[in-house]
């Protein structure tokens, strides 16, 4: 993957975590933050894709300033969670951003180890565990980042008593259900994080030719590889959110194309925000065995 060599910022000492950096827009942006000196946590659940990563930033950017380094992570299979944020743990006392970038988009419904939809997993169960367990490594930053991947198809309303869409599936339905999520449960963490310098963004990449879609059929396939842009540019709203101090960013905002947009009136309801905040946390609930900033301990 060809990277411009032009430094926009220098993120030598700081420690970054992104998911969904094996492929697409997240595997430009961890090449560009290693180049600009951080060092990169990916998680990651396909080793081989971890070791062509860490391939091409030794072998085309041996003048990176940072590093890469894989942990393995399955965001399909929650119980692999606990243990990766634990191996961050030993490698890091603080993180300065955690990007979260993976996403699924299926046409089927799809279940994971879990038995829960991929979708609602993937997207957003996942982000927020990881969140949960790593928070107050985040906090210790001196301009902490909590950055969600989310999209421009975010339309429609919470549906609170079928997240999953389990029997009214469908592709767009769940994928924009995911993406709602993200962006009202990054507002209500902006809220809730007041006070602790933590800044949360949610950004749209745009159409971008990823790998995204690959498994749902040919056309749509096509769609991406013809009509997309590529991953570098694909990644530059990702990287404008990393490069900016939070002090000029708009915190609890959704960003496209480097600025803020205004998005669905249902994604401003910070009631619908809560009790989807309280209906992640019911799901994640094996998961999360003590109180952070982002969930109030044992439910
Ligand atoms: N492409 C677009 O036009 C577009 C538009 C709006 C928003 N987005 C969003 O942009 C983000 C990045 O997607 P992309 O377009 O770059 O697609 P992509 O090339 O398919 O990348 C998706 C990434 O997510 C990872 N991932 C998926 N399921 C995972 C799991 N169970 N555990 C760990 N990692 C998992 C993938 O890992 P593997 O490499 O192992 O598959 C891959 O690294 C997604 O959140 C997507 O919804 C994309």
């Amino acid at each position: 993957m060809t990277i411009n060599k032009t430094l926009f910022s220098d993120h030598s000492g700081k420690n970054i975590l992104i998911t969904g950096a094996t492929s697409g827009l997240g595997y430009a942006a961890a090449i560009k933050l290693a180049i600009q000196g951080a060092h990169v946590f990916v998680l990651a659940r396909n080793a081989q894709k971890g070791a062509t990563l860490i391939d091409d930033i030794k072998t085309n950017h041996p003048y990176a300033k940072g590093k890469i380094e894989i942990i393995s992570c399955d965001l399909g299979d929650l119980s692999s969670i606990t243990p990766a944020c634990q191996k961050v743990r030993k490698a890091t006392t603080q993180l300065d951003m955690i990007i979260h970038n993976a996403g699924v988009l299926n046409m089927k419904f799809k279940e994971t180890a879990d038995k829960i939809e991929e979708t609602w997993q993937v997207n957003v169960l996942a982000p927020l565990l990881i969140t949960h367990l790593l928070m107050d490594l985040l906090v210790k930053s001196a301009d902490p980042k909590l950055i969600f991947t989310s999209s421009a198809l975010h339309q429609g309303k919470i549906n609170f008593e079928n997240p999953e869409w389990r029997n009214q599936y469908g592709l767009v339905s769940a994928y924009k259900h995911s993406k709602l999520s993200l962006i009202l449960l990054a507002k209500l963490l902006a809220e809730k994080l007041k006070g602790y310098n933590v800044g949360v963004y949610c950004q749209h990449p745009g159409f971008v030719s990823t790998g995204l879609g690959d498994t749902n059929g040919w056309m749509t396939k096509m769609a991406f590889k013809l009509f997309g842009k590529s991953p570098e540019e694909g990644s530059k709203t990702l990287l404008y959110l990393t490069d900016t101090p939070n002090s000029e960013l708009e915190n609890g905002a959704y960003y496209a194309r480097s600025k803020v947009k205004s998005t669905t009136k249902e994604s401003y309801e910070m009631e619908t925000a809560s009790e989807l905040l309280r209906t992640v946390q019911k799901y994640l609930k094996e998961y999360i065995h003590s109180s952070s900033l982002v969930f109030d301990g044992e439910s």
